[in-house]
């Protein structure tokens, strides 16, 4: 969409602002709403120990799922938009809630969020609005699995239709291995979110993600990102919430994002709508590239993790003006998103035992300065990270940190941003060397 920006701003106030949750998606969600000059104050809940440190940004000590203390929060603080990062609190309804007393909010309901949460759902509504997808079957009981793969003889993806941390996927390589992800599955794997499956036919090709800003009927598009789920280089070893990220990704460009945005993102948007819900939000379409065009693999409900901290340093001002004008369901009213052209980099460095059973409590030594490098086009979100009793930083979680960089090219910015990697030490830090590998220049050596 393009709307003229000499048009007068008719959006009410957005003086405070809530971001709810503590990742590194949520910090960079901050940072750059941040940006907006008539932003006054930042609230984040609960952030983490990167937030702290944040300028013109607030840790509120309320948990994502204590509902009723956010919405009190958002009393006391006089919040005229909330942005709600991760999956887990829009499926239990937060944004419904919220919007029930008064307050704006960036997030579907529980239903929009099914898109997410039920992967049965998804694939049912992909169905319904000729959305191109894998052939899937839905089962709800071992026998009913084990029926499709006898028919079928080949092996297949095999999902958990419920939320399951990112864990609930199984890209099997033979007959046996679905068969036994199958069993695992009923056996409780994941638990309740595995009562019900979706099996898929094995899609092939490279991966990137999509964002479209909602507001129920109309949408902005961000730059493509693609995301590296494999923990080790090489895209070897298990899959993971994210080890870094790269945007804009040229496997679309923009003839390709347009593509997208007729074949997936619209029909998407107006299935929902359809179904009598407004969608309110961020579709995050992750996409295979497939011979025969693009194909949805999943969709989800929130922004990408990594992908976010890669792409909110190429946001201009305008991004809380466009979250609160899709809240609103008044997108037509935001000034156009005018991302900055530059080439952004992102690369995670997680804990030992990640994904696993990463340890925790591990001192960490940052000797980067912080304010120095955002002006230098450099960025640290933190993640898994908190501060002790006695003010020492340590490890909290999986992934602990991310280190974000923009260039004129992808060498630089991957250059600068490996390069900041190198002031941050803990013990059994663990990053990819080869993130970005996809669009930087081979090593001659
Ligand atoms: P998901 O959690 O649904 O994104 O799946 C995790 C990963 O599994 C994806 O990023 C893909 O690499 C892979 N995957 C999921 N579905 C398929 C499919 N139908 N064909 C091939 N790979 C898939
Ligand atoms: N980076 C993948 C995800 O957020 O699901």
């Amino acid at each position: 969409m393009s709307i003229s920006s000499t048009r007068p701003l008719s959006l009410p106030p957005l003086r405070n602002l809530l971001v709810v949750g503590g990742g590194g998606r949520e910090q960079a969600l901050a940072w750059a709403l941040r940006r907006c000059p008539e932003v006054g104050k930042i609230w984040i809940s609960p952030g983490n120990a990167g937030t702290v440190n944040l300028q013109g940004c607030d840790s509120l000590e309320v948990a994502e799922g204590d509902h009723e203390g956010l919405i009190r929060e958002c009393r006391t603080h006089n919040i005229d938009l909330v942005v709600i990062g991760p999956e887990a609190p829009l499926a239990a309804g937060l944004a419904d809630k919220l919007r029930r007393e008064g307050t704006a909010v960036f997030g579907p309901g529980a239903e929009g969020a099914q898109l997410e949460a039920s992967k049965a759902w998804a694939k049912q509504l992909m169905k319904e609005a000729g959305v191109p997808t894998a052939d899937h079957w839905t089962v709800t009981s071992e026998e009913e699995g084990l029926a499709v793969v006898q028919q079928l003889r080949r092996p297949l993806v095999v999902k958990a239709d419920g939320l399951a941390a990112g864990k609930g996927v199984t890209v099997a390589d033979t007959v046996d291995e679905t068969t036994a992800a199958i069993h695992d599955a009923f056996e409780g794997r994941f638990g309740s979110a595995g009562e019900q499956l979706v099996l898929e036919e094995r899609l092939c090709g490279p991966e990137v993600s999509v964002f479209a800003l909602c507001d129920g009927e109309q949408m902005v598009l961000l730059p493509p990102a693609q995301d590296h789920k494999r923990l080790n280089d090489g895209d070897h070893g298990p899959n993971t919430g994210g080890m870094g990220a790269y945007a804009p990704a040229p496997l679309l460009d923009q003839e390709g994002l347009e593509q997208v945005r007729k074949l997936v993102m619209e029909p998407t948007l107006e299935a929902l709508r359809n179904r009598g819900i407004q969608y309110r939000g961020v579709i995050y379409a992750g996409l295979m590239l497939t011979k025969e065009g693009p194909r949805v693999i999943e969709f989800n409900c929130r922004f990408g993790d990594p992908e976010c901290q890669t792409l909110m340093p190429l946001m201009g001002p305008e991004l809380a003006r466009i979250l609160q004008a899709c809240a609103l369901g008044r997108l037509a009213e935001a000034p156009p998103l005018t991302p900055i052209e530059l080439c952004s980099a992102c690369v995670v460095s997680a804990a030992d035992g990640y994904p696993d059973a990463p340890r925790k409590g591990d001192p960490i030594e940052i000797s980067l300065n912080v304010d120095q490098s955002e002006y230098q086009q450099l960025q640290l979100f933190h993640a898994g990270t908190r501060h002790t009793f006695d003010g020492v930083l340590e490890t909290a979680g999986g992934r602990v940190l991310a280190m974000v960089a923009q260039a004129t090219d992808f060498d630089q910015a991957f250059t600068k941003a490996y390069e900041g990697l190198t002031q941050v030490r803990y013990e059994g830090m663990q990053f990819r060397k080869d993130i970005g590998h996809q669009v930087r220049a081979p090593k001659l050596s």
